[in-house]
């Protein structure tokens, strides 16, 4: 039965002064990749709590969770405050709909997200799953330093593992950056300079897109899709476009 569970933060990982990712030791039910959790922490008799998604592909030995800290934020100025040994509060059960079992069949998934929101794509990623069903894979991320390119590790063994078949794209909005496209996702989709950048092109045909973050960021890229052709996938009614807001 779902229910609040004893995690132990276990290792942290600092990325800069406002981005880290903790890894958590807590007895969870089976979760697919791109599913989100709760975390909390009690105060008094009040628990706080949030959504985030898990980071590593299902199976790993501990739960990985990436986070920004917000400085006005309720909670994650506490959750940025935690060390390894400290305890917090996890929800058992995984949930969402971000999952590679929800898309219909493709050639090319495109997988768009902003600051924290890579996360659950290189859960995606890193099970392997995606580059069974998809030829081609591309990950995007935007954000506003150069410095808040984290993960480059991982992102680096994916392309010396799976070379020409998956495609990293950073973008920086606030910053030139070496290899980052500057500015944001939408403009670049609608003036083709994402899709240059990649040599593949939207077409409703081949095309699976992701998209996760910030929801101006969504909407808008949801809208620049729409316009070259690509439909939202519901349930109902199968389409290429998927997404999730993380506020
Ligand atoms: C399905 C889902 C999954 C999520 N997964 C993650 C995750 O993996 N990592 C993560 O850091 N957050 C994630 N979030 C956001 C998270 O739940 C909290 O909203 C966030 O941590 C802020 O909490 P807070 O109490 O400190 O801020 P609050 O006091 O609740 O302030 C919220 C405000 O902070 C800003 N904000 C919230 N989240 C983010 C973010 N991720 N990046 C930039 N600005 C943000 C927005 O302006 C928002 O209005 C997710 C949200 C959803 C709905
Ligand atoms: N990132 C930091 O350096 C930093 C540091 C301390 C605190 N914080 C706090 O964290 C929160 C924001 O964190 P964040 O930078 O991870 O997330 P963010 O504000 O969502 O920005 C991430 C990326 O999304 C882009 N973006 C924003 N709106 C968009 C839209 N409508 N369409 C397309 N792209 C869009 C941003 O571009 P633009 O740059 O053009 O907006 C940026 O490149 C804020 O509360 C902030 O106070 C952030």
């Amino acid at each position: 039965m779902a229910a609040w569970v004893e995690g132990r933060v276990i290792e942290r990982i600092e990325w800069t002064p406002t981005l880290f990712s903790l890894r958590v030791a807590a007895d969870l039910a089976p979760y697919k990749a791109g599913q989100f959790t709760k975390l909390a922490l009690q105060r008094g008799d009040q628990r706080v709590q949030r959504a985030y998604s898990f980071v590593n592909p299902p199976g790993t030995p501990y739960h990985e969770f990436y986070l920004v800290e917000i400085p006005d934020g309720e909670l994650t100025p506490s959750l940025g405050a935690l060390q390894p040994g400290d305890e917090l509060l996890v929800y058992s059960q995984g949930t969402g709909f971000l999952t590679l079992d929800e898309l219909p069949a493709g050639r090319d998934l495109w997988l768009l997200s902003t600051g924290t929101a890579i996360g659950p794509f290189l859960a995606m990623l890193a099970d392997g799953e995606a580059f069974e069903r998809f030829e081609n894979l591309v990950l995007v991320h935007g954000v506003r330093k150069g410095e808040e390119l984290s993960y480059q590790g991982l992102i680096t063994s994916l392309v010396d593992q799976y070379g020409p078949r998956f495609h990293y794209v950073p973008f920086v909005s606030r910053e030139e950056w070496p290899d980052a496209i500057s500015g944001r996702i939408p403009a670049a989709i609608s003036d083709g300079r994402l899709q240059a950048r990649v040599g593949l092109e939207f077409a409703a045909e081949h095309s699976q897109v992701m998209i996760c973050g910030n929801p101006a960021m969504v909407k808008e890229t949801q809208q620049a899709l729409l316009a070259l052709g690509l439909a939202k996938n519901l349930r109902r009614t199968p389409g290429n476009v998927s997404a999730e807001n993380y506020w």
